[in-house]
């Protein structure tokens, strides 16, 4: 048996995420924009609101950001931009926080799961094919813990069927994969916030994208 020596009554609380460090690390420089902005009053589409737009799609060389409310509203709209709606099938995966099969219902479409690989807990890439019916309007693969599916093969097989690659990267800002950089790695990228288990680097992202040819964009919300 294994001897334990008692803790007298201590205890060591280690938080899941802590947002506060972060704001302690920036504090002087945050106060200062935040002081700006009660100064100028623009709380709504103020000036801010582009230029974070632009350092974020700078950051992960695409040409558009919009910013929206929640990671979850910029996937619904990805989706509704793409025209998907009632009678379209999503492909997405079983294993993501709820949003990403959410927001397929939300627009009245129906989510078609394909499995995770054991090793990533990604997308199986050699199972989407399979997949892909008639009504497949788009492909909604998952960046999880900050580790993107082999982008490449699923962009190749979305480019065989003409069919949209959306990517949740609200778990994945600031990852890259082959030099590309996650939201910009397919036609439209999404990113949210606060995900708990996204890269400390920032907060967390969510990128959906459109056909390569007519928009490179990611849509955030911070
Ligand atoms: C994979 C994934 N997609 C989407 C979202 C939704 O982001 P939000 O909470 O900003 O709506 C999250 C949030 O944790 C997420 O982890």
């Amino acid at each position: 048996m294994v001897h334990r020596p008692p803790l007298h009554g201590q205890r060591t609380h280690v938080e899941f995420i802590d947002i506060k460090e972060q704001y302690r690390r920036y504090k002087s420089e945050i106060d200062e924009r935040i002081q700006r902005v009660l100064t100028h009053g623009h709380f709504i589409m103020g000036p801010e609101v582009g230029e974070l737009e632009q350092a974020l799609a700078k950051y992960v060389r695409v040409k558009h950001c919009i910013t929206v409310s929640s990671g979850t509203a910029s996937l619904e709209i990805a989706l509704r931009a793409l025209g998907v709606g009632p009678g379209d099938e999503v492909i997405t995966v079983p294993f993501t926080w709820i949003s990403s099969a959410e927001v397929v219902g939300l627009v009245g479409a129906r989510p078609v799961f394909v499995d995770i690989e054991p090793a990533t807990y990604n997308i199986n890439v050699d199972r989407i094919e399979a997949a892909i019916t008639p009504r497949t309007k788009a492909l909604l693969p998952i960046s999880l813990f900050g580790q993107m599916p082999d982008y490449s093969r699923i962009n190749e097989i979305a480019a065989r069927h003409n069919l949209p690659v959306i990517e949740d990267a609200a778990q994945s800002f600031g990852a890259t994969q082959n030099g590309s950089w996650s939201c910009g790695v397919t036609a439209i990228g999404s990113a949210a916030h606060s995900a708990p288990t996204s890269r400390p680097i920032a907060y967390s992202a969510s990128t959906a994208t459109a056909p390569p040819a007519a928009l490179s964009s990611v849509s955030a919300s911070w």
